[in-house]
């Protein structure tokens, strides 16, 4: 039987491997897509297509949803879930936070998640029912734990915002209205770290609106691997109508902070 992890692994570090090589120090923009600071750079395809490539040859019939290039279908139960690089501006800025994120999901449920921190040296690996773990280059590997206890007021919550302006809008009257409630707010520019941060205790909490499957897939399960909750509103699943996660408990403080303040409304 395939290992998913191993292979999602090896898949994330062969296409971070690449991104760092090639990587020009200006990257150009290719393409923008859904506003003119949604970008895509060639390396974003490039990687894509040796994801796609790699999964092929290892697993013919796989179905694949990447950011990039859209639904490839299959015929297998199994199907890849990919976002080349999640956390393009700060690739193109040459910020330190971007990763490959790659998830497994057998039956629509995921099983398997890799998140290559690229520019870290990190990586976030995690199997259903089996725990999260970071592999630091040059240290042990270390089993992951999200911080758990924190009340709301001292919580570091990570959020983001999408990109168009309308939906900013609203994203900054509700950053408003929890940044005095909580410890303080980050903005990484990659949902897959903030979820990853969240399952090492680097920040307690992670919400926002309009996160795709592919940006937290593999991230929500090395989240929930950690012992975090992840969700939507009222119930809901994650979704691109909202997405929440944190430590039972702090879950649901954030969550019964935020739902009044209806966050998934448009302008
Ligand atoms: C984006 C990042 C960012 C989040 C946006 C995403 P991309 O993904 O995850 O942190 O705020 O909602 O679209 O465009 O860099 O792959
Ligand atoms: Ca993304
Ligand atoms: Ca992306």
């Amino acid at each position: 039987m395939t290992d998913f992890a191993a292979l999602a692994e090896d898949i994330a570090r062969e296409a971070g491997d690449m991104l760092l090589a090639k990587r020009p120090s200006n990257p150009e923009v290719l393409e923008t897509k859904s506003s003119p600071t949604d970008v895509v750079t060639a390396l974003d395809r490039a990687a894509e297509e040796l994801i796609r490539a790699r999964i092929g040859q290892a697993r013919p019939g796989d179905r694949i949803l990447g950011e990039e290039g859209g639904e490839a279908p299959g015929t297998s139960s199994v199907r890849w879930i990919v976002d080349p690089i999640d956390g393009t501006v700060n690739f193109l800025y040459g910020l330190p936070e971007w990763a490959v994120s790659i998830a497994v999901e057998v039956d629509g449920q995921v099983v398997a998640g890799a998140v290559n921190v690229v520019p870290r040296g990190e990586l976030f690996t995690a199997s259903l029912g089996r725990g999260a773990v970071l592999k630091k280059d040059g240290l042990a590997v270390e089993r992951l734990r999200c911080n758990d206890g924190v009340p709301l007021d001292r919580a570091l919550v990570a959020t983001g915002f999408g990109y168009s302006a309308a939906r900013r809008a609203v994203q900054a009257e509700v950053v408003a209205a929890v940044l005095p409630r909580v410890r303080d707010i980050r903005r990484g520019g990659s949902c897959a770290i903030d979820l990853c941060s969240v399952a090492a205790g680097r920040v307690d909490a992670y919400y926002e609106r309009g996160v795709n499957h592919w940006d937290f897939a593999a991230a929500g399960l090395v989240a929930t691997e950690a012992g975090a909750r992840i969700g939507g509103l009222h119930g809901a699943p994650p979704g691109t109508e909202f997405a929440l996660c944190a430590a039972p408990g702090l879950f649901e403080e954030l969550h019964d902070l935020l739902a009044p303040l209806d966050p998934a409304r448009d302008a």
